[in-house]
């Protein structure tokens, strides 16, 4: 398929709006994605004509719903590369995936004194579990710093092995500096050491086709809402292996064969990890969000982004009163970026939405990356692959006119 950025933007009703009575310019693709029309038609179709509970009934609607959901499955296996679409969970996203790691699979095979290695450039979700870890069991957390160009080297993750080590758990992406990790060098060397990792596809499954079987890793967990798809949708891979250690973490309905006074008799994987009444409809419009994504193409999308993130690297880079956080070479389209003895993170995000320019501002959800770049907030510009280079050049006036009213 050709790749026809007018007409991609034109799937997207939102971005023809204008915001402060300028045209939107969306740069907070980090923190959520918009939604393409077909997203927006499926929620409403799903409510409208196919909606009942999922599992529990046998008529037609229940049926339908049914089939639309677990069709779901399949879409993110095919998303993910996974060829048994028993081995996704689907749940609200990266954050429940991975406390179900945490309290299903590490609290079943780890022993107080365990030691999980942590890069410094998680994000909350793929930190704040670990600490729940330590500090309720006497789990060990090891962090591995980035080099000086916001890069992680395999090696340093390995190196940090021990053999108390129970978990590598490592992002995809950067969701601050954008850095690439090569999670499948960390996969192949954390597997000969008997290591599991756990993967934090939050921003890397956006901006890149995911191949877990070429990766290899045990656990690689995505969310729905970055990948066009609505709030509460995601999913996370979990290998047969981890499958076998672990124990349900959500008790309740839909995860039981049955259930007495005295005994319960679980369901089988997926279902034994998915307790409750799902996000029916959220899921629903989460595959017809992935389909969209993968008939664009994901190496489609990823060559767009390499334009934008070419071009914004030239233009941010040669703004000597700017300072660029990370230096990766490779890299998503994600920039943060501080005005030395200029403006506040938050006043330019101010003054670029007072010219339409939608941008984040303040830590990002990643502490311990702030603290070791030794800033306490960054403005941060995430593109998307309905960006344009235009909208590079609107983000650059608009710092212009900050470092002008600020420098
Ligand atoms: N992790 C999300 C972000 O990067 C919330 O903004």
């Amino acid at each position: 398929m050709v790749f026809d950025i007018n007409s991609i933007r034109s799937d997207f009703p939102i971005l023809s709006r204008h915001v402060n009575g300028k045209p939107l310019v969306y740069l907070d693709n980090g923190a959520s994605s918009q939604k393409p029309q077909v997203v927006i038609d499926a929620i409403k179709k799903a409510y409208s004509q196919e909606y009942a509970n999922v599992h529990r009934g046998l008529h037609f609607l229940s049926n339908l719903a049914t089939e639309k959901y677990e069709s779901v499955r399949f879409i993110v296996a095919r998303f993910l590369n996974v060829d048994d679409e028993s081995d996704i969970i689907l749940n609200s996203g990266t954050t429940e995936g991975i406390n179900m790691v945490a309290y299903g699979w590490a609290m079943n095979v780890m022993e107080p004194g365990d030691e999980i290695i942590l890069s410094v450039m998680e994000h909350h979700a793929n930190i704040v579990p670990w600490h729940f870890l330590r500090e309720r069991y006497g789990i060990v957390l090891k962090w591995v710093d980035v080099d000086e160009n916001g890069v992680i080297e395999p090696e340093a993750m390995l190196d940090a092995i021990t053999p108390r080590t129970k978990l590598i758990a490592v992002t995809h992406m950067s969701n601050v500096l954008g850095s690439v990790v090569d999670v499948k060098s960390i996969c192949v060397g954390a597997s000969a050491k008997g290591v599991p990792v756990l993967v934090d596809g939050s921003q890397g499954a956006v901006h890149m086709a995911v191949d877990i079987a070429d990766i290899g890793c045990d656990f690689y967990a995505i969310t729905g809402h970055k990948l066009c798809g609505p709030s509460g949708s995601g999913a996370i891979y979990v290998s047969k292996k981890r499958q076998s250690e672990m124990r349900p973490f959500i008790g309740g309905g839909d995860m039981i064969r049955e259930v007495h006074k005295d005994q319960v008799i679980y369901n089988d994987v997926p279902h034994l990890f998915e307790a409750g009444t799902p996000g029916i409809v959220q899921t629903i419009g989460f595959g017809v969000a992935l389909e969209y994504m993968m008939g664009i193409g994901m190496e489609q999308i990823a060559a767009h982004e390499k334009v934008i993130t070419e071009y914004a690297s030239t233009q941010l880079g040669g703004l000597n009163w700017l300072k660029l956080q990370g230096a990766a070479l490779d890299r998503g389209a994600i920039f943060s970026f501080t005005m030395d003895g200029g403006a506040h993170a938050h006043d330019i995000s101010t003054i670029l939405d007072k010219k339409g320019i939608a941008v984040r501002a303040g830590q990002h959800c990643a502490g311990p990356l702030m603290d070791h770049l030794g800033i306490n907030a960054s403005c941060r510009a995430s593109f998307a692959f309905y960006n344009t280079v235009e909208e590079v050049d609107a983000l650059m006036d608009g710092l212009r006119f900050a470092n002008e009213l600020f420098g």
